[in-house]
């Protein structure tokens, strides 16, 4: 059902049968976060086409293959947490050492690709090497089609997303983008959303560094482009900033039971953003995250309120 804002809340039956199309066992019952709530992941669409996403995804450019058997067990471990907690959104690069080959390797293994939406980025200057390098993303993913193709960090970005069009045209990647996680780029990135039909712009917002909600927010709104959110956690710096300090009470009023869920949850709630892309390694993380994705959201008061705890840079 949708909510006011057009946020899309499964209900736990509809989940059910979604997974079940996709082959996926949803272990709903895994999740504390979930079971505390009510048991519905929440859903975004994407402007350009309807299609829902969860709120969270996973971020990887820590998801190093260093060839130890233990690091392959947890990788997996966390991937599959993630999976079964309803994720499917996750973002790599080729410039994130092995991450992309990592992923290939493990969902190939697991057996779902269906089950993931790929976003992964172009890196380069030239349009034939920018060409090489997106054949190259399948190669390492697995995938004849990759789902979201970006323009990393707005490098060649006018060449690259000429050859990204003729990729979406002919089918190789379903959605395009561009990406940054630097404020001093957000004015070239305006430009762009100005002028090229994009699906998605990916950049830097969390509770202390709220630029974006200035005029990229708002812009994505006004031109139906999806926000997919890097650093939620500031590059984890937010953990730090609390630690040994206690989660407000007035937090489980939109049924938030950690501070990541805390900080994930007023990134989500903009009504601009699609979904974000915590990074994150380790199982645990991936179970305390995916509990940002169940129950309800912060109302503009909430956020205010959020936001008021920590002084914005
Ligand atoms: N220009 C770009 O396109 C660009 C730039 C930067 C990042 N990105 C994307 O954005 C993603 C996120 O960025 P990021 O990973 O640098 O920063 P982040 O999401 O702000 O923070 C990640 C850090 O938070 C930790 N963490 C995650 N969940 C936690 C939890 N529940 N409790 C405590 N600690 C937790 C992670 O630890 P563990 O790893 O130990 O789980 C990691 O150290 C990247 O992975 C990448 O996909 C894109």
């Amino acid at each position: 059902m949708y909510l006011k804002d057009k946020t899309w809340i499964l209900t736990r039956r509809e989940l059910l049968a979604t997974s079940a199309g996709n082959g996926i066992c949803l272990g709903l019952g895994l999740n504390p976060a979930a079971n505390a709530q009510t048991g519905q992941i929440i859903l975004k669409p994407i402007p350009s086409t309807g299609e829902l996403l969860p709120v969270i995804g996973l971020g990887t450019n820590r998801w190093v293959a260093d060839g130890d058997k233990n690091t392959t067990t947890a990788l997996k471990s966390t991937l599959t947490t993630f999976s079964n907690l309803g994720g499917r959104v996750i973002d790599t690069a080729p410039a994130y050492r092995s991450s992309e080959s990592a992923l290939g390797e493990l969902i190939a293994d697991i057996g779902i690709r269906n089950a993931f939406f790929l976003a992964t980025k172009v890196d380069k200057e030239d349009s034939v090497d920018g060409v090489m390098r997106m054949e190259n993303s399948r190669l390492n993913l697995q995938t004849e089609q990759l789902d979201l193709m970006q323009v990393h960090n707005l490098r060649g970005a006018e060449t690259q997303l000429r050859s990204m069009l003729i990729w979406k045209a002919t089918e190789r990647v379903r959605y395009i983008g561009i990406t940054t996680s630097r404020t001093n780029q957000f004015a070239k990135m305006e430009r762009l959303m100005k002028r090229y039909p994009l699906d998605f712009i990916q950049l830097n917002y969390s509770v202390v560094e709220r630029e974006a909600e200035k005029r990229l927010l708002p812009l994505a709104q006004e031109r139906k482009i999806g926000v997919m959110v890097n650093l939620p956690f500031h590059r984890g710096r937010l953990f730090a900033a609390v630690k040994d300090k206690p989660l407000p009470k007035w937090s489980s009023e939109f049924d938030c039971s950690s501070w990541a869920q805390f900080f994930l949850k007023y990134v989500v709630s903009h009504p601009a953003v699609t979904c974000t892309i915590p990074g994150m390694t380790k199982a645990k993380h991936a179970e305390d995250n995916m509990g940002a994705c169940y129950g309800k959201l912060p109302d503009e008061a909430q956020r205010k309120r959020m936001a008021a705890i920590f002084k914005a840079t």
